[in-house]
């Protein structure tokens, strides 16, 4: 990576008598950091913050978010218009490669993809050692980490031509192995990709088709799964995206990685909340039981939370979370639900919320994950695939990033410290004096 850090000059951090100068450097847009990389070797002094609020862990130039405006731009490019005019596959060469591509570039990139979408016949077999109603996402935690026994010639992680075989290896492969989850926990044959269709088209085929019937794409629904990969495919340093980084920065091979981010994606407060917050808008039914759910998630006695809702960089509409709601209302007219309940409940609740000052004081509006179950379930997904489809889009996120930390020479393998607040040091006692 080309570092393009800039400096701005210095702040002066004074402890007693003593001072220290903390060089104060920035990027091309967003706020200036304080650079306390030698901070401990200066002063004996660590930072303390837990849940990363005021840490920037890297450097990076994939993806920008102001949380205040409710901006999100990948390689510069604004959400809306990246989901409105290009196409996933073409948001994967973007972020993996920085610039759009030309057609002759597209054309290569989406042959690659496609001749790497079937996976290891042997690889099948993984499958039938999990339950049937082993979690879609428990899966691929160990399908994908097993790519790594299958794929030598791609886990050289020094040699750039392996590290972009893996990255098409991946992209190309996370929906065969997500597809065939969704398959095996409902007793269908697996169904192989087939690669003249597009990667949106393909996926939801391997998903929804059976060998006893032809299969026909709806354009509506292949549009809408475009999008959906489009929103989810990368979010700066998140939760799942930091985990891939500092999985990485040991030396892990891309696949273990990757799997690394799945298994992180999987919490409720990341990618779960999709599955969490249909699960909510089914458990509250009716919008008449709309303000006893508000009046629980306002209660401080008790923890329930209003999911899909919050977020801990947007403090303001998900721009995310807009898309979604378009899409979300074509995809439901598209199946004849457009007055299902569900929906009613949902507009009811953000109607609700947006206007209560509970909600206001804390900055909190609906993230992608409060339209995207509702579009899921419609397009025939069981809310158990929902974090997985999250997981197929957020590979080509993870892995652009996890190229980019390999290639930036200020990597280092992380290692944060900590405050002990434990015993000080202490004898042993034996077991009979106890
Ligand atoms: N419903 C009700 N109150 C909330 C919510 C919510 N969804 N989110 C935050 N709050 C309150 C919280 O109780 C606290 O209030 P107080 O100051 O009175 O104690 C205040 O807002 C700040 O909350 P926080 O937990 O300190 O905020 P955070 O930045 O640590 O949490 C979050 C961010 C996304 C985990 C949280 O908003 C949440 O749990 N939301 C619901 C789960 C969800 O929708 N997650 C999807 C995130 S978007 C997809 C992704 O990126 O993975």
């Amino acid at each position: 990576m080309d570092n393009k850090i800039k400096p701005k000059g210095s702040a002066t951090l004074t402890l007693g008598d003593k001072a220290y100068d903390v060089p104060v450097c920035g990027g091309s847009v967003g706020p200036d950091v304080l650079d306390i990389r030698k901070l401990y070797a200066q002063s004996g002094l660590f930072t303390y913050d837990p849940g990363f609020t005021s840490t920037a862990s890297c450097e990076s130039q994939i993806t920008f978010i102001d949380g205040d405006e409710g901006i999100l731009l990948y390689r510069g490019y604004p959400i809306d218009q990246l989901a409105e005019q290009s196409s996933f596959i073409e948001v994967c060469y973007l972020l993996l490669h920085g610039a759009l591509p030309t057609q002759a570039q597209l054309a290569q990139f989406e042959h690659s993809i496609t001749r790497h979408t079937m996976v290891h016949e042997q690889l099948s077999r993984f499958y039938q050692g999990f339950r049937r109603d082993a979690h879609p996402m428990a899966v691929m935690v160990g399908v994908v980490g097993a790519l790594s026994a299958f794929y030598h010639d791609s886990t050289d992680i020094n040699d750039p031509h392996h590290r972009m075989v893996a990255s098409h290896r991946l992209i190309a492969k996370l929906p065969t192995i997500a597809a065939m989850a969704f398959k095996y926990t409902i007793g269908q044959p697996f169904v192989y990709p087939l690669n003249s269709l597009d990667y949106a088209s393909n996926f939801l085929r391997m998903c929804f088709a059976v060998p006893a019937e032809d299969y026909v794409v709806n354009p509506v629904m292949a549009r809408a799964m475009d999008v959906f990969f489009t929103l989810h495919a990368d979010h700066e340093q998140n939760a799942s995206t930091s985990t891939v980084r500092l999985a990485g920065s040991s030396g892990a091979n891309p696949f273990a990685c990757i799997a690394s981010g799945i298994a992180c994606l999987w919490g409720p407060s990341h990618g779960g909340a999709n599955e969490a917050a249909l699960r909510m808008l089914e458990e509250i039914g009716t919008v008449a039981n709309i303000p006893a759910f508000i009046a629980k998630v306002k209660d401080p006695n008790s923890d329930v939370r209003l999911m899909g809702f919050g977020h801990r960089v947007y403090k303001n509409y998900d721009p995310r979370a807009k898309v979604m709601q378009k899409l979300c209302h074509a995809v439901l007219k598209e199946v004849g639900a457009d007055n299902d309940p569900l929906l009613q409940v949902a507009v009811e609740l953000e109607r609700i919320a947006l206007n209560d000052d509970y909600f206001i004081k804390r900055k909190l509006y609906p993230n992608i994950d409060f339209y995207s179950g509702i579009t899921l379930k419609a397009m025939g997904f069981p809310t158990s695939m929902f974090t997985a489809l999250f997981a197929v889009a957020r590979t080509v996120g993870w892995i652009a990033q996890w190229t980019e930390m390999m290639e930036d020479e200020a990597q280092r393998i992380g290692r944060p410290r900590q405050i002990y607040t434990g015993a000080a040091q202490r004898d042993y006692i034996s077991l009979d004096k106890r």
